[in-house]
């Protein structure tokens, strides 16, 4: 049984003030939710008040991205060490607009991805293809690519895989059920092919769009395992109905 993981994904939204506003009102709300990972990852200026006001409930903290070295001379980056140290579980690894505007290719992500384990920090490692890339026919071909690319010589623990496909994302664009399933399949396929059996426990989140509307109808795909929430994690009640889903 794979237990549900739901994450925020906060992007570069919320100061201090407002985090703390959040976590007041949300805290609350889901305090009761069990059986079900809960994530939230805000923007690194964040950490400190959400990791204070996270300690002893049902929340788990995530930074948003990674830096592969452990520290020295690279201006602006945060290191492994660092987001541990910060009250970090998690690390969100490889997202398109990671990939996009900061032209992360799939070796820097493969080689956060084993920084931020060696760290003992779960990953949170998205993939998903463009809609050129969809309407081209290359979507499968795709994830292969980045599943084999990101997960070179990394082992299955502490993986949580995210398929967002890009032209879903922030677009109010979902996957139907049909899409989100067939790729979500595909990737524990591949999975599959480099870890066997384990690939069995590896959570699959689905991104792009999700809201309170349709999560529930995505959650019964037999391969969607969680989300990952960008805009709709924004407010509390909104996000509490998220992760408090039905099956
Ligand atoms: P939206 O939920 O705003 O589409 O964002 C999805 C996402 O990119 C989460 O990482």
């Amino acid at each position: 049984m794979r237990k549900p993981f739901i994450a925020a994904n906060w992007k570069m939204n919320k100061t201090i003030g407002e985090t703390k506003s959040f976590l007041d009102e949300f805290i609350p709300l889901v305090k009761d939710a069990k059986d079900v990972d809960i994530i939230i990852a805000p923007p690194f200026t964040s950490l400190g008040i959400a990791s204070a006001m996270l300690k002893d409930t049902n929340i788990q903290l995530s930074a948003q991205d990674i830096f592969y070295e452990e520290k020295g001379a690279f201006t602006g980056e945060v290191s492994p060490v660092m987001l541990a140290d910060a009250g970090c579980e998690h690390v969100i690894i490889g997202h398109s607009e990671r990939r996009q505007y900061f032209h992360e290719t799939d070796e820097i992500v493969n080689k956060k991805i084993k920084a931020a384990r060696k760290q003992g920090l779960d990953v949170i490692f998205c993939i998903g293809e463009s809609l050129e890339e969809r309407e081209s026919g290359k979507t499968l071909d795709v994830l292969e690519r980045e599943v084999e690319n990101g997960l070179k010589d990394v082992p299955a623990d502490g993986i949580v895989v995210a398929y967002e496909p890009i032209w879903a994302i922030g677009t109010g664009k979902t996957a139907t059920i049909e899409q989100a399933q067939e790729a979500h399949k595909y990737i524990r396929e591949r999975l599959a092919s480099i870890y066997g059996n384990k690939a069995n426990e590896i959570r699959i989140l689905y991104g792009g769009s999700v809201t309170p509307d349709n999560v529930d109808s995505l959650m019964a795909c037999e391969d969607v395992d969680g989300a990952l929430v960008g805009g709709a994690s924004l407010k509390p009640d909104s996000f509490a109905r998220i992760v408090k889903f039905k099956k």
